[in-house]
């Protein structure tokens, strides 16, 4: 398939089949996804690859520390009070759209909590991987990591693979931080890998996006 084809084709993925992935494959998918550039080549993304044991050991101290009420506190903020009103649209939209594709109303905070929920355990995702960076790096480097976190996706989605980048695991970055044992680094994301469970209804959910005409300026 094309590169195009792939970015289009590509979606987050919340619901997986219990379909093992082997963990040769997800080497070879970040041996693709390094290939990413970076400012002067320092190549700043690390990445634990979470099997079975570990990812249902993080699971369970995260849920328990969401189910505690716990405030989060990641190590950067990522939806600020203080967007403007055009991105706070489409956060409000991406967060309807997804609840009515689940059936859980607005108002229904329990259901949303069980959604949200989910979230720690990878969906249920065979594989999951955490993303992390050295404390202090420059603004630069965070932006290296997302062009290799967009590689990782889209190699997946080239061999059939489903994902969902999760930013829901930089909510609570010491958690994730003790059960890996990582020291002196800042919690990025998570991305659940695994096959597609296409019967569940979360999945049928796409998101919109904006034309190219509203975020272009043409110049001569
Ligand atoms: C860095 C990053 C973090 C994200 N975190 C979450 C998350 O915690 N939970 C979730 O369900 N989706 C998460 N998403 C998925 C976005 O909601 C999704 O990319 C967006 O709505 C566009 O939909 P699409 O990926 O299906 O095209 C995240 C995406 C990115 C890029």
């Amino acid at each position: 398939m094309s590169v195009s084809s792939l970015i289009r084709k590509r979606k987050s993925c919340r619901a997986y089949t219990q379909q093992p992935v082997d963990l040769e494959v997800v080497r070879s998918l970040l041996e693709t996804a390094k290939w990413a550039p970076s400012g002067v080549n320092h190549q700043p993304t690390k990445v634990a690859v979470l099997g079975a044991e570990t990812k249902t050991r993080l699971s369970k101290a995260l849920v328990e520390k969401f189910d505690s009420g716990a405030i989060s506190n990641p190590d950067y903020e990522y939806c600020p009070d203080s967007w403007s009103e055009a991105y706070k649209n489409r956060r409000k939209v991406c967060g309807r759209v997804l609840y009515q594709t689940l059936q859980v109303s607005l108002e229904d905070i329990e259901g949303k909590k069980r959604h949200k929920r989910r979230n720690y355990d990878f969906f249920e995702a065979p594989v999951g991987l955490m993303i992390f960076i050295e404390k202090g790096m420059p603004k630069g480097s965070w932006l290296d990591v997302g062009l290799f976190i967009q590689n990782f996706l889209l190699a997946a989605e080239d061999m059939g693979l489903a994902t969902c980048a999760q930013a829901s695991f930089a909510e609570y970055p010491d958690v994730v931080r003790e059960v890996l044992d990582l020291t002196g680094v800042d919690i990025v994301c998570g991305i659940a890998v695994g096959y597609e469970d296409p019967t569940h209804p979360v999945n049928s959910y796409r998101t919109e996006r904006e034309s190219v005409e509203n975020f272009t300026s043409w110049y001569d």
